[in-house]
């Protein structure tokens, strides 16, 4: 019987207990975890180097750690985004790469929708006006500046998938208009979303008072908002970034905060992941940070852990796991499911 290495190079889960639990019945497998997530690369490459499947969460997965896996056939990224990987080196080298993008997108829509309530309603700067009040026993609501009702509001989705998709769904009873900004929207999520027109970046950029990005992180949308596209944006904008932190230019949104080019910003993702204490955006005027923490709950926990453990079993049996990346592998491996070993 063919034996099975599965090693997780590094997990967000507070322990593996229940993978633990679930390979000990399965005796054609052996599991290893660690914590590599920040490992120097050689310490990564030789506790993974002789998996055949392979878990990563945020460790880097470049050319060179995929080049060193002797025996991988599959590999498989802990989460929707997957800029920690580089795709074309998994099928230069034969493997297979999947990911699980179904797991938390209401999470994250919610956390956008979150964001965006926090900053239009402006609820964390009201704790020092209330503080204020409390300590001279006399409500001054000068400080708050304008707010205005979200009623009205034009909406801007940069990238409607799956989560910007969601937020649409979540906002369209809102009374907002929303334009949306997505050149690879899929004819079928357009119809099922019930989207007219598609707009370019700059025209939404120029009309919403609230833009909110949801576009994957690659070559193409690094720094997607940038300096020129801040000054583009109204005075009275928020941005809100639930997607990947490489997608704003950290710098330039800190000093269109703190010079006034846009009104406000509710960030939950990061360039750099934790961000470092001198992050620009902690010392900025009215933003809102959270600590990336769109794709929390419970529920999207067990999910993920599940969706993983059937991939993986899937593998075993010789079957693709439900979501693979590199779709062009099937024609690498000549119609196979997992290179030979
Ligand atoms: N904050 C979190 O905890 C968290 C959790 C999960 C995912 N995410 C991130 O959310 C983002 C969206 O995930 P998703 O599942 O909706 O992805 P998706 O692939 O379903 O949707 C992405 C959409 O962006 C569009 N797009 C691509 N390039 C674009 C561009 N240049 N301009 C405009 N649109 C563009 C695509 O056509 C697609 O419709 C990803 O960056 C992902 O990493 C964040």
């Amino acid at each position: 019987m063919r034996k099975w290495k599965v090693v997780v190079s590094d997990y967000i889960e507070n322990d593996l207990d229940w993978e633990v639990e679930q390979f000990a019945k399965m005796d054609n497998v052996a599991f290893e975890h660690y914590q590599l997530k920040q490992a120097p690369k050689a310490d990564l490459i030789a506790k993974i180097k002789d998996a055949d499947i392979i878990v990563v969460n945020m460790a880097t997965f470049d050319a060179e750690v995929i080049g060193a896996l002797e025996k991988g056939v599959l590999l498989i990224r802990h989460g929707i985004g997957y800029d920690n990987v580089d795709v074309a080196a998994c099928t230069a080298n034969k493997i297979r790469f999947a990911y699980q993008p179904d797991y938390c997108g209401t999470e994250v829509a919610e956390t956008a929708v979150a964001l965006i309530m926090a900053c239009v309603r402006k609820l964390f700067a009201s704790l020092e006006v209330l503080k204020d009040a409390s300590a001279n026993q006399i409500w001054n609501f000068a400080p708050m500046g304008e707010v205005h009702r979200m009623f009205g509001q034009t909406l801007g989705l940069i990238g409607a998938g799956r989560i910007g998709g969601r937020v649409y769904r979540m906002l369209r009873n809102f009374g907002m208009k929303i334009m949306v900004c997505d050149p690879y929207l899929d004819e079928r999520q357009k119809g099922a979303l019930g989207i007219g027109e598609v707009y370019d970046l700059p025209t939404v950029l120029k009309e919403a008072d609230i833009i909110s990005l949801h576009t994957p992180l690659n070559s193409e949308t690094r720094h997607l908002i940038d300096e020129p596209q801040l000054r583009m944006m109204k005075k009275s904008a928020i941005l809100i970034n639930t997607s990947r932190g490489g997608v704003v230019n950290t710098e330039a949104l800190a000093k269109a905060l703190r010079e006034g080019w846009i009104a406000g910003a509710g960030i939950d993702v990061y360039e750099k992941e934790p961000p470092p204490p001198d992050m620009p955006l902690f010392s900025a005027p009215h933003v809102t940070l959270s600590a990336h923490i769109g794709w929390m709950s419970v529920e999207a926990g067990w999910d993920i852990r599940y969706k993983i453990m059937d991939d993986i079993q899937a593998c075993v049996a010789g079957n693709p796991p439900k979501n693979t990346v590199n779709k062009e592998i099937d024609g690498v491996l000549g119609g196979k499911v997992y290179r030979e070993l």
